[in-house]
């Protein structure tokens, strides 16, 4: 360990000086992430300042772009050209991946201090595991089948948020007939399958979800569930401006709040965006579930893991770990956040859409559903091709959803033979 200290201390990787990087030093952490909007920042802050208190340095490689969809690419060049930060924001199924090839620093002893198996959601701990070891540190979970609405307009129209589709249908014609956009939205694929992974699972819960999306079943996409999800989507795709800009979420939710438009469905790091801006839970917005998944809760758990390199920034990473995860600041950045705290015990300052969340989380697997989109449900690559595939459907109106279907069931087809299944 001290030969090694020694030695990275005396010759910076040659790599991280030609990216201009200043060399790091055992006191210093490089984060690669994508939390650039207002809310992300405030949060992270939490997390900054804690780590500044033990004189470890967070060194910002922050990488623009919602739901990761740039990071990711960069973050497997960094790791290909041998320069990997120390530590990344690293969701899903990808982190098996850098684990099997013994990249990542394993965090067990962290995990047996910190009682995490004992004391966290089961499908926390679950995530953090590959192969009987820890690799990455969580810091919030998320809900994504949350939909927003801007509660001035509610209240003028005297309209309250669906809670079936066919309620959606009433408020979205109500909300036409004055005038406004019943439903924020962008063209970008991921806010776009963000749709998707919704009507998925209000459509027939968890149990077909997993096979659409964790399974790849082309029988599943075959199904008539899937024609009728296409129809939905569809719908939505009326409700939205027209013609559809590609803007980031950032942009869409300013729309809901600025009352161009009424409502936005998207993960509750919106609710952190929103406070950031000022506006407040039930006074300027409202939150509840989307329509026909009151029960179930769609998940993205954020994570960090750290890439062990030559052990050089263990103790800097072990405490990275220990800080993210210990109650207070497991509260205070996931209310800044929009997220819960991965603990099992409620956590007292949680609001309404928290407690929500909290509790439809704690309900256990069957009412679960990993997100495609966010990285919970299958790889990256997967994820890519179906995404691109809803998007097509969604901005082609030319497109039946017969056809749609079948583009998928060829994509699931390819796909699970590319597993051996
Ligand atoms: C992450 C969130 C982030 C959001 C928007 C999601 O994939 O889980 O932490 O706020 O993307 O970029």
């Amino acid at each position: 360990m001290l030969v090694a200290l020694a030695v990275s201390a005396a010759l910076p990787l040659p790599a991280r000086a030609a990216a201009g990087a200043a060399p790091a030093t055992p006191g210093s952490l490089q984060v690669l992430h994508w939390w650039t909007s207002a809310g992300e920042r405030r949060a992270l802050n939490v997390v900054v300042n804690q780590l500044a208190r033990q004189n470890i340095q967070w060194r910002d490689v922050p990488i623009p772009g919602g739901a990761g969809m740039g990071a990711g690419k960069v973050l497997k060049s960094m790791v290909l050209a041998g320069r990997a930060p120390e530590v990344t924001q690293l969701n899903g199924v990808i982190f098996g991946e850098w684990a099997d090839l013994g990249l990542l620093l394993e965090l067990d002893n962290v995990a047996v201090q910190g009682n995490w198996e004992k004391q966290m959601f089961p499908t926390v701990w679950a995530l953090l595991n590959n192969r009987g070891h820890v690799v990455a540190a969580p810091l919030g979970i998320h809900r994504i089948n949350t939909l927003f609405y801007n509660t001035a307009i509610f209240n003028r129209l005297g309209l309250t948020p669906p809670r079936t589709w066919d309620d959606f249908d009433r408020v979205a014609q109500a909300l036409r007939r004055a005038g406004i956009t019943p439903l924020a939205q962008s063209a970008e694929a991921w806010q776009v399958a963000t749709l998707f992974e919704n009507l998925a699972l209000a459509e027939s819960g968890p149990a077909y979800y997993r096979r659409l999306f964790v399974e790849m079943d082309p029988a599943a996409y075959a199904d008539a569930r899937m024609i009728s999800i296409l129809k939905r989507l569809r719908r939505l795709g009326q409700a939205t401006e027209q013609p559809l800009r590609e803007r980031s979420w950032t942009e869409t939710a300013r729309s809901m709040a600025d009352g161009e438009a009424a409502m936005f469905i998207m993960g509750d790091w919106a609710k952190g965006e929103f406070t950031a801006w000022g506006l407040a839970v039930d006074q300027q917005f409202g939150c509840a579930p989307v329509p026909g998944t009151g029960d179930y809760h769609l998940y993205s758990i954020d994570t960090l893991a750290m890439f062990a390199d030559d052990y050089s920034h263990q103790a800097a990473q072990e405490t990275l770990a220990q800080i993210v995860t210990s109650p207070a600041v497991q509260s205070d950045y996931n209310k800044f956040k929009g997220a819960i705290p991965v603990w099992r015990t409620a956590d007292p300052h949680m609001d309404r859409c928290a407690r929500d969340s909290w509790r439809a989380f704690g309900k256990g697997q069957s009412y679960q559903a990993p997100s495609l989109v966010h990285r919970m449900a299958t790889d990256e690559t997967t994820k890519d091709v179906i995404i691109a595939e809803v998007q097509r459907f969604f901005l082609d109106r030319q497109m039946g959803e017969e056809q749609a279907q079948r583009r998928l069931v060829s994509i699931a087809r390819a796909l699970s033979r590319g597993r051996g299944q």
